[in-house]
């Protein structure tokens, strides 16, 4: 099985996307983590990329299509993948297209006024990738792996009304995009964790 995720900041992909791969057993892809581990490892390439996070910007979509057709080709994605943040161009898609088919576009549906509240108390663990919210998860470490959580850099307001901007101009368009292609399958991102979970294992099992 080969899925993309798509859907605004703070829309769920990353928590979805960890109990979809681990459910089906598919790699799970996110050009987020990817990039935000290139920073952390002070490679050349988080170097180029890290002035993009820091505004919100997309990284150079020369950039990240390289990245992840090298990433898909690892042995852990023979049985299947799920790309987290990837595409979020026209360009990307048509570059996705030209070296793999996918079957499915989950677009995880939230209304923009929910996404701030999300993105504001999000904590991240850096090692596995999980992300928890403060409403619902005080402790200070991650509960699958133990590493101490921080926030996201480009989790500030300013930040994130740029992210949303960036969403809508370029990466909205790919809903349609895929609904042509009869790829797409929008759920509601809008209810709780687990609800959005089943909704989506019932609609990739029918
Ligand atoms: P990326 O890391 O992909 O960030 P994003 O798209 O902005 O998405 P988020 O990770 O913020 O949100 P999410 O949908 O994963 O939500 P989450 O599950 O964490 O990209 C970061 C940057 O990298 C980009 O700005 C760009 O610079 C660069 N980049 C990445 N890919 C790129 C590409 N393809 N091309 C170019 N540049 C690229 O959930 C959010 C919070 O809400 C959490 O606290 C969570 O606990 C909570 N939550 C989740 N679900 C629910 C629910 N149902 N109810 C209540 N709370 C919930
Ligand atoms: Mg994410």
């Amino acid at each position: 099985m080969k899925l993309i995720f798509l859907g605004p900041p703070g829309a769920g992909k990353g928590t979805q996307a960890e109990r979809i791969a681990e459910r089906y057993e598919i790699a799970h892809i996110s050009t987020g983590d990817m990039l935000r581990g290139e920073i952390r490892n002070a490679t050349p390439l988080g170097a180029a990329a890290k002035a993009y996070l820091d505004r919100g910007e997309l990284v150079p979509d020369s950039v990240i299509i390289d990245m992840v057709k090298d990433r898909i080709q690892r042995e852990d994605s023979k049985y299947g993948f799920l790309l987290d943040g990837f595409p979020r161009t026209v360009v990307q898609a048509e570059a996705l297209a030209g070296f793999t088919d996918i079957d499915f576009a989950v677009n995880i549906d939230v209304p923009f006024e929910r996404l701030v509240a999300r993105i504001s108390g999000r904590r991240m663990c850096p090692d596995c990738g999980a992300a928890y919210h403060v409403s619902t998860y005080t402790a200070a470490t991650c509960s699958k792996c133990g590493a101490a959580l921080y926030q996201r850099d480009d989790d500030k307001e300013e930040t994130v009304a740029n992210r949303l901007k960036v969403y809508t101009e370029k990466t909205a368009p790919l809903i349609a995009y895929y609904e042509n292609k009869g790829k797409l399958f929008t759920v509601n991102g809008d209810a709780d964790i687990d609800a959005v979970t089943n909704e989506i294992v019932k609609g990739l099992d029918a």
